[in-house]
C-alpha cells in the first residue's frame, strides 16, 4: 500500500538555528520558512536528491508540536510520512486491520497542498505516521 518515504518531520525548537545546521552544517538545500496555519506549524523544507526533510516549528496556540516540544526540549522526530495512490482506500484498509486514524477519519489538505491523514503511533511502532495522497 505504501509507496516512497516523501518526508521525515523533525519538531525544532529554534527554526533558524535548525535551519542554519541544515544549510551550512549539512550543505543542504532549504526552503523559505512557510506558515502552515491550519496544521500549527511553520515549515522550513530541506530538499535531498530522494527525500525531503520537514523542520516544524509551533504556529499559533494550539500547535500540534508544543506538546512535543515540552517533552523533547532539543527537538526531535516528529512523524514519517509515506507516499498513497488513493488516500481514503488506504484509510479504510488500514481501519479494517484495526490501526487507528487521528482525527474523524476525513483527509486534511498538508503542507504540500495534498490529503494526508495520520496514524496512531502505538499502531506503528511508536512512531506517528502520515500518509499523502500524491
Ligand atoms: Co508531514
Amino acid at each position: 500500500m505504501i509507496g516512497r518515504l516523501n518526508h521525515v518531520a523533525i519538531a525544532v525548537p529554534d527554526l533558524e538555528a535548525a535551519t542554519a545546521i541544515y544549510r551550512d552544517t549539512l550543505g543542504a538545500q532549504v526552503s523559505a520558512p512557510q506558515p502552515v496555519p491550519e496544521h500549527g506549524v511553520t515549515v522550513v523544507f530541506v530538499n535531498l536528491p530522494n527525500t525531503k526533510i520537514e523542520l516544524l516549528h509551533p504556529l499559533g496556540e494550539k500547535s500540534p508540536i508544543a506538546g512535543f516540544l515540552e517533552k523533547n526540549a532539543s527537538g526531535g522526530i516528529h512523524h514519517i510520512c509515506y507516499e498513497v495512490t488513493d488516500i481514503l482506500a488506504a484509510r479504510d484498509q488500514l481501519v479494517k486491520q484495526g490501526a487507528r486514524v487521528l482525527g474523524d477519519g476525513t483527509p486534511k489538505i498538508g503542507a504540500h497542498g495534498k490529503p494526508v491523514l495520520f496514524l496512531h503511533p502505538k499502531d506503528f511502532c511508536g512512531t506517528l505516521v502520515e500518509i499523502e495522497q500524491v
